[in-house]
């Protein structure tokens, strides 16, 4: 038994314009790293990894001194991949976007018991609220819609991911990099992926307005 939460922190985070990778960026007095590792339940008790750019190993170090911290690679998976050989033997593993930062306990809750109740794989997701057009680029440079895309049988899929150990290295075992998500790997070698219901606070900050909604969110529950 035993929940191992990996958490890939080492992207540089250029589309949110603050001078630090997004991980190290402040929310009204703490980092994102800080308050991402902090919204981890102690019911799990969980061991964490986290996985920073290799020149910010000694800051997060010194921010999280309880967790373990390993350097990080050029893309998401090669840093998910530094986590997993950085893992303790925990049955279950969690790969958690750091840029979730507000992600509630009950989300990873959710996930672990879904796990533990026999799916290999399991993922947070929520119906999509927009109208969703395919789009190709047409000769006069514009977008021009292809169709309308049924929303209905739609997920937009969150963080945390859980998996078997087994499935999470065999999901590994063969990538060529591409993957935004870890379940996307786990589908591609014909693991069954399920959905349980994500939370809107699990949103990922990627673009200032991400991060005025997360300060806001923050100042807010202060309050
Ligand atoms: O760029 P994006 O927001 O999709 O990244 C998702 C997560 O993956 C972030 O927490 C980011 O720090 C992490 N990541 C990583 N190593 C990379 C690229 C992204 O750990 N090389």
């Amino acid at each position: 038994a035993g929940v191992c939460v990996i958490i890939p922190a080492a992207g540089s985070g250029t589309r949110l314009g603050e001078p630090v990778p997004k991980a190290f960026v402040d929310v009204c007095g703490r980092t994102i790293i800080e308050r991402c590792v902090d919204n981890i339940p102690d019911s799990l008790d969980a061991s964490i990894v986290v996985v920073v750019p290799a020149d910010l190993v000694d800051r997060a170090r010194e921010l999280l001194p309880d967790v373990t911290i390993v350097p990080g690679g050029a893309h998401r998976s090669e840093s998910v991949r530094a986590g997993i050989a950085a893992a303790d033997a925990a049955d279950i593993l969690l790969v958690h976007d750091a840029a979730r930062p507000l992600t509630p306990a009950h989300v990873f809750t959710r996930v672990v018991e879904a796990v533990a109740s026999g799916h290999p794989a399991v993922v947070p997701g929520l119906p999509v609220a927009d109208t969703l057009k395919q789009v190709v680029v047409s000769d006069d440079g514009l977008e021009r819609v292809e169709r309308t895309v049924d929303r209905e049988p739609l997920r937009a899929v969150q963080t945390p991911q859980g998996f078997t150990r087994e499935a999470l290295l065999r999901a590994h075992a063969d990538d060529s990099g591409l993957a935004t998500d870890d379940a996307g790997l786990a589908e591609r070698c014909g693991i069954d992926v399920h959905v349980v219901p994500g939370d809107p606070l699990a949103m990922k900050v990627t673009t200032p307005w991400d991060l005025k909604i997360i300060r806001d969110v923050v100042s807010e529950s202060a309050e």
